[in-house]
């Protein structure tokens, strides 16, 4: 199956995935980088892997569905199945939804539906709860929200800093999501039950 994965910005879940991929422990083949922020470490990333990338600026463009059928097009054209959202910050507009229906993916750093959009993980330090986490979704036309997937409960610690958390979470993201997507793309027909236990 052929994926593209959309980033933004650092693109460690990118890579955790293409190196998944390219040892054969994720049966896919990431075929495109998208990437809507020239200059983002993700772009680099995708060099050293060899994996091409579209570097594609929302700016050059009249409208969101301009910009959009530009990403179709080369899709498209390398038969992709399947659009993996890795730290994209960009709502997915009609033209990629309805062409790629119920196969976009995202993943949240945050029990969903608790703390949706920007620094979720700020925003789970500042409500003081003991428990946060990371969730996997299908991506439909609103802010973190569309079908649950797969999630994973993640303590706060009283010591807990923005730092020490982040580091947790992306610890669980880079095995979480790889893992979930081989059962996704290669699984049974079951609902995938991503392991729930405390990390
Ligand atoms: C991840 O924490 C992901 O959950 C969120 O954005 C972050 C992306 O990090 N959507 P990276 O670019 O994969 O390092």
């Amino acid at each position: 199956k052929k994926i593209a994965v959309f980033a933004s910005g650092s693109g460690s879940n990118f890579q955790a995935i293409a190196v998944a991929a390219q040892s054969g422990i994720l049966n896919a083949d990431i075929s495109l980088l998208v990437c809507d922020k020239p200059g983002a470490f993700a772009v680099d990333r995708a060099e050293m892997l060899r994996i091409p990338v579209l570097v594609i600026s929302p700016k050059s463009y009249p409208s969101k569905a301009a910009y959009e059928a530009e990403i179709l097009q080369r899709l498209i054209s390398l038969d992709v199945e399947m659009i993996v959202l890795a730290g994209y910050m960009r709502l997915i507009g009609p033209t990629l939804l309805e062409a790629y229906e119920g196969k976009i993916v995202n993943i949240h750093p945050s029990l969903l539906p608790a703390f949706p959009g920007k620094d979720a993980i700020g925003q789970a330090l500042a409500a003081g709860v003991e428990t946060t986490g990371v969730t996997i979704h299908f991506v439909d036309e609103g802010m973190d929200t569309g079908p649950i997937i797969a999630s994973a409960e993640v303590k706060i610690d009283a010591s807990e800093t923005m730092e020490s958390l982040q580091k947790k979470i992306q610890r669980i993201e880079h095995s979480m999501y790889p893992d979930v997507l081989e059962e996704l793309l290669n699984g049974e027909e079951e609902a995938v039950q991503w392991e729930k236990s405390v990390h």
